[in-house]
């Protein structure tokens, strides 16, 4: 069951939030509460601090919250914030990443899913700032159950009304399943591109930047997995998410130590990572240097270990291993080559000749063993990563 910040905003509705939290407690799950000082108006702190049996955040500067910095601890907490009811005003703090109170300051703060309720008198809802911060919550991820029709307090029926509790806990119910099909499951998520050293210097590197892996371990943590992020060299900005855990690695040696340790409890093995295939025989001690007259330099190189295929080889029957082929020619040709030769169960093939690496969309096409390949259209990166996500919950 999963850990729900319920944010309780200024408006009439807020009496209904009280049965919200209740119908969440009796689903398991469990319930912290933050109120804003209006809400405050509205319905006392005391009735959620006895249904949750915790004491209700409203107020940073609490001689009790002095040392504590409560704010960043729920945020940290929170695996689902509700915002219910969510008034005009608190809409717009959001979208604009405000931060004046308790309530605003904590949801700023919290990188979990968010769902929002909006209640509140209809010229407010159609009012084109409204509008327009609803739709950059929207473009934010931030998922939005619309007020319902219906009697308002100002005694005429229009589109503001927030929807009953029941409808909420329904809507909720319906969200957390659709979203969270890789619960308890653990997955292993590489990311970037590997360094080979030739010198104390220099290395042998790739244009991997780490965009798809990490994509990746954030459509599998909101799906509700445990991820085990092991990146290389990238060029973006690692996730915060608490459910991901993050092993940072140089070499391709390392990667693999790492994911056999990572792998041997894990569900599933995403290989997004651009792993070297060549490292130097012996990496010299002190920098090359340049001799006299020298106008060539020839490197010994030898093959790195396949860090897919020495998976793929030991993993057990219910676990479930996802490669990647990055191609500049012959896709189709190639990535069933890499199906076949390193026994993975998915591969997930791109022609990298087409500005893939840094960009953020990305054309696939999904190869699976027995099955026919699916060609998708070109996409962001992170819808690829959601659909990944997906094909891959239907098999654990
Ligand atoms: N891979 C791996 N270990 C390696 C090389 C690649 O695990 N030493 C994985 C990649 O993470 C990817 C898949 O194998 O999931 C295919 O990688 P790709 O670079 O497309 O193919 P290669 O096997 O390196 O073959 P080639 O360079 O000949 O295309």
């Amino acid at each position: 069951m999963m850990r729900i910040a319920v944010y309780i905003t200024g408006g009439i509705a807020a009496y209904k939030a009280a049965i919200v939290v209740r119908g969440l407690e009796k689903m398991g799950h469990e319930v912290r509460v933050i109120m804003t000082k209006n809400a405050e108006k509205f319905v006392t702190r005391q009735t959620f601090a006895t249904l949750t049996k915790y004491p209700v955040l409203d107020d940073l500067w609490l001689a009790q919250n002095e040392a504590k910095v409560p704010h960043v601890h729920l945020a940290k907490w929170t695996e689902l914030a509700l915002v219910i009811p969510a008034s005009a005003d608190f809409i717009a703090k959001m979208a604009n990443g405000l931060a004046t109170d308790a309530a605003s300051t904590t949801i700023l703060a919290t990188a979990s899913p968010k769902v929002i309720v909006p209640a509140m008198n209809d010229n407010m809802w159609n009012n084109p700032a409204t509008k327009r911060n609803i739709a950059l919550l929207m473009k934010d991820g931030v998922k939005i159950m619309e007020p319902a029709v219906g009697m308002l307090a100002e005694g005429y029926s229009a589109k503001g009304r927030m929807p009953e509790p029941e409808e909420v806990l329904s809507y909720l119910d319906k969200f957390l399943q659709r979203n969270q099909n890789l619960i308890n499951k653990k997955i292993v998520i590489t990311a970037g591109g590997t360094i080979e050293a030739i010198d104390p210097v220099r290395y042998i590197g790739n244009n991997s930047s780490g965009k798809m892996g990490i994509a990746l371990a954030e459509a599998a943590a909101e799906a509700g997995a445990c991820v085990s992020l092991i990146y290389g060299n990238i060029s973006i900005e690692l996730p915060e998410d608490k459910r991901i855990q993050k092993f940072h690695v140089t070499s391709s040696e390392d990667m693999l130590e790492k994911v056999q340790e990572e792998f041997k409890d894990a569900d599933a093995l995403i290989m997004a990572a651009a792993v070297a295939d060549w490292r130097m025989k012996k990496v010299a001690d002190h920098k090359l240097k340049k001799q006299e007259n020298q106008n060539e330099l020839h490197l010994s190189l030898v093959k790195t270990k396949d860090i897919l295929k020495e998976i793929a080889s030991k993993k057990k029957d219910n676990q479930v291993i996802v490669g990647f082929a990055a191609e500049t020619n012959d896709l189709l040709k190639n990535a069933n080559r890499k199906l076949k030769e390193k026994e993975a169960d998915y591969i997930i093939a791109n022609d990298v000749s087409k500005n893939v690496f840094g960009n953020d969309e990305d054309q696939v096409t999904i190869l699976q063993k027995d099955s026919k390949n699916q060609n998708w259209p070109r996409m962001s990166k992170q819808q690829i990563a959601k659909k990944i996500v997906n094909l891959l919950s239907n098999d654990l």
